[in-house]
């Protein structure tokens, strides 16, 4: 249930003039001393309120801070992240939503943490999520529609979404060099800003579940050598500090978008335009880890199918599934 500190943060953010006690204790349905109270607690949380007599509250700037009602705040969807789970510290978010899937969370369900210590990434890989500076947010999904074949797509779906997110809060020019690596991750001039790891849990002969989990690095001041040349984050490739909770919230609003398109065809046909033309490495020699056989090639596009297309040198057309092959551009990472 929505608590009343975001109810709070959520009337102020809203009203950037201000807005009155009364109209709030109204909306809230409860006394002037409890909205008092939670003001108070949000001062002391570090947000500047200016309370002006017979006039109001109004919010003059907020810390940089994620939690559950910082990302309600910023939050206007319709479903995806209408039910929030935050934990300051977990394993993994993608872990913590299939096992509340299993306890009956709804479609929708945001599972997001401040630091996850067993953050996993494709392949069997670590991925590091320090805290104070990185998003760590796994989307439950529960519809009827998602039959096992279109599960992989989603992940071309919510890359879509993460790149329109994050293009509207770095400047225009910046938001040029941002790209997406097939199939999932992000990158900023040709470093990894975020990867998004989708899972699917079977019962019986359906999808019980379809978890996308997504990690971006946002604030980090620096990576450590061995990784510096293929990693950054938001704020080393643009100098802008942007909030998280904006981010996220940000992210699931494109998501809800994407997914609209994507459902009407159950490909991805109407978000093929964008991907392709975002697409790092389009046109280029790229190299194919296919684990039976690794291959390079030029990279054409998708299919609707969000299988990647590769001519080789001797003509012939290689659909690539993003499953288990990565793929490298021949010069470096992208
Ligand atoms: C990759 O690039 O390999 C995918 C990385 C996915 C990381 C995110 S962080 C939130 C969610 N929880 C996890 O354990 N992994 C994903």
């Amino acid at each position: 249930m929505e608590s009343l500190t975001s109810k709070v943060l959520t009337f102020l953010r809203e009203n950037p003039e201000g807005v009155s006690g009364q109209n709030i204790c109204d909306a809230c349905n409860v006394s002037r001393t409890a909205v008092w109270k939670v003001i108070r607690k949000l001062q002391e949380e570090g947000y500047e309120i200016e309370a002006v007599r017979n006039k109001g509250y109004r919010l003059l700037s907020a810390p940089e801070q994620v939690d559950e009602a910082e990302i309600r705040s910023h939050l206007h969807t319709a479903w995806a992240g209408r039910s929030i789970v935050w934990k300051e510290v977990t394993g993994s978010t993608n872990t913590d939503a299939k096992h509340l899937s299993e306890q009956g969370a709804p479609d929708g369900t945001l599972v997001a943490a401040g630091t996850q210590e067993g953050g996993r990434g494709r392949m069997g890989r670590v991925w590091q999520s320090p805290k104070g500076t990185t998003i760590s947010m796994s989307l439950l999904l529960k519809k009827e529609e998602l039959v096992p074949e279109k599960a992989s797509m989603l992940t071309l779906v919510m890359a879509v979404a993460v790149a329109k997110a994050i293009a509207e809060l770095i400047p225009e020019d910046q938001a040029q060099e941002l790209k997406i690596k097939w199939p999932n991750d992000i990158v900023l001039n040709r470093r990894k800003i975020c990867g998004i790891l989708t899972e699917m849990t079977m019962e019986e002969f359906r999808i019980r579940d379809i978890v996308i989990g997504v990690g971006i690095n946002v604030l980090q001041e620096g990576f450590p050598e061995d990784i510096a040349s293929m990693a950054s984050s938001l704020y080393l490739e643009t100098g802008c500090k942007i909030p998280r909770a904006k981010l996220m919230a940000g992210v699931l609003q494109h998501f809800e978008e994407a997914y609209e398109v994507f459902s009407k065809t159950m490909d991805l046909s109407g978000l093929k335009e964008y991907y392709e033309a975002h697409m790092a490495g389009i046109g280029h020699p790229v190299r194919v880890l296919d684990p039976r056989q690794p291959y390079e090639g030029v990279a054409q596009g998708i299919r609707e199918n969000g299988e990647l297309v590769v001519r080789r040198s001797d003509g012939t057309i290689c659909q690539v599934y993003a499953g288990e092959v990565s793929v490298r551009g021949l010069y470096g990472y992208v």
